[in-house]
């Protein structure tokens, strides 16, 4: 009986770099200090890096996706206003309601095709501030690439469409949750600033593709960061020799580090063209970037079937009648193929 796991739950499990762990025996301690004093050379290189990066004035090292998402709507809103947010949205499912606990904010969900709205719709949702009833609209979120989507990217061209939007109306901010923003820039094969350049603020993980053990990145306007570093502090975030974690981080954000997601991309394709080919009555789709999502008849038990695939060695995240396996770094094409084979051997048993 083999002992191999193929980890495809989420790009969260990776574990650092050889190269990570080197930059990380070789700090020194004048290397670090503390961040709240803004002491730690690190960080601040680090944060000088990633917003350079993206094209932005500032960037602030925060512990995760989801306090850099709250951060991000806390610095660009007050209580009692109204932001607009795709209702799959990373903001919306998972982030226990933060936005309206902590920040006070009334959500309004617009529809989409695969994270993508129409502006006819938004222009529709849109409140504005003279009226004695109503909320007023001063955010719009956008998630890129957009996970529960299947790792969809959202590309420039609407965000441009949806900045002159924005513009128009109320002059509202765009945050992008671009937890995996340089899985969109690897795929279309442009620079990450073709979509940053569209909107106000972004927040993306360090954490995840590019395989930091933990943190993540917001960026925007000076004026914009000097607000979430307060924010960040107040949800208890400011920490202090964080030069230890942000040493993983500059070496996650080397250009050739970046570009190693293609990998994944073409791993997420090689699962999806396999698992077509096997002709069982499922759907899967044709990853952008490094999800597969695969659709089962509604007959097949989802927690039965990744309870026994798990017990096989794939591990998998389902939920209603599909799974979704993610590549990233430390996944093989021999992964791959010996997933394939077990995805295979356990939906048989499923279907009549
Ligand atoms: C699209 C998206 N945004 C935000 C997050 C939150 O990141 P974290 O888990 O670091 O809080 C995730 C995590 O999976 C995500 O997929």
């Amino acid at each position: 009986m083999s002992n191999k796991i193929v980890d495809l739950r989420s790009d969260t499990v990776t574990k650092p770099s050889p190269e990570m762990w080197e930059a990380l025996k070789s700090l020194k301690n004048s290397d670090i200090g503390d961040d709240v004093f803004r002491e730690d050379p690190t960080v601040n290189e680090l944060e000088e890096k990633a917003a350079k990066k993206t094209g932005k004035e500032a960037a602030l090292f925060v512990t995760s996706g989801a306090q850099g998402n709250l951060v991000s709507l806390l610095s660009s809103t007050s209580p009692g206003e109204e932001i607009l947010v795709e209702p799959l949205s990373h903001i919306v499912l998972y982030e226990v309601g933060s936005a309206a606990r902590i920040g006070g904010l009334s959500i309004r969900p617009y529809s989409s095709n695969k994270g993508i709205a129409s502006l006819d719709e938004l222009q529709q949702l849109v409140r504005v501030r003279n009226d004695v009833h109503q909320p007023w609209t001063t955010l719009l979120c956008v998630e890129n690439t957009h996970n529960s989507h299947g790792g969809v990217v959202l590309p420039p061209s609407f965000l441009k469409n949806l900045n002159e939007f924005a513009r128009k109306n109320n002059d509202m901010k765009i945050h992008m949750d671009g937890a995996r923003i340089f899985n969109a820039a690897v795929s279309k094969k442009i620079p990450v600033t073709e979509f940053t350049k569209h909107v106000d603020s972004m927040m993306f993980c360090l954490s995840k593709g590019l395989s930091c053990p933990i943190g993540s990145i917001v960026v925007g306007s000076q004026e914009f960061i000097d607000k979430a570093r307060k924010f960040r502090k107040m949800l208890g975030g400011g920490m202090r020799q964080a030069g230890i974690i942000a040493i993983m981080g500059l070496m996650a954000l080397q250009e050739k580090w970046i570009n190693r997601l293609e990998e994944d991309h073409i791993n997420a394709q090689r699962l999806s063209r396999g698992l077509k080919e096997v002709s069982l009555p499922i759907e899967v789709n044709e990853p952008e970037t490094n999800m597969v999502m695969v659709k089962f008849p509604d007959t097949v038990p989802i927690e039965k079937f990744t309870s026994t695939l798990n017990k096989k060695g794939i591990l998998t995240l389902g939920s209603g009648n599909r799974i979704r396996l993610v590549t990233h770094y430390g996944i093989t094409a021999e992964d791959i193929d010996f997933s394939i084979g077990k995805i295979t051997e356990v939906l048989k048993k499923f279907l009549p």
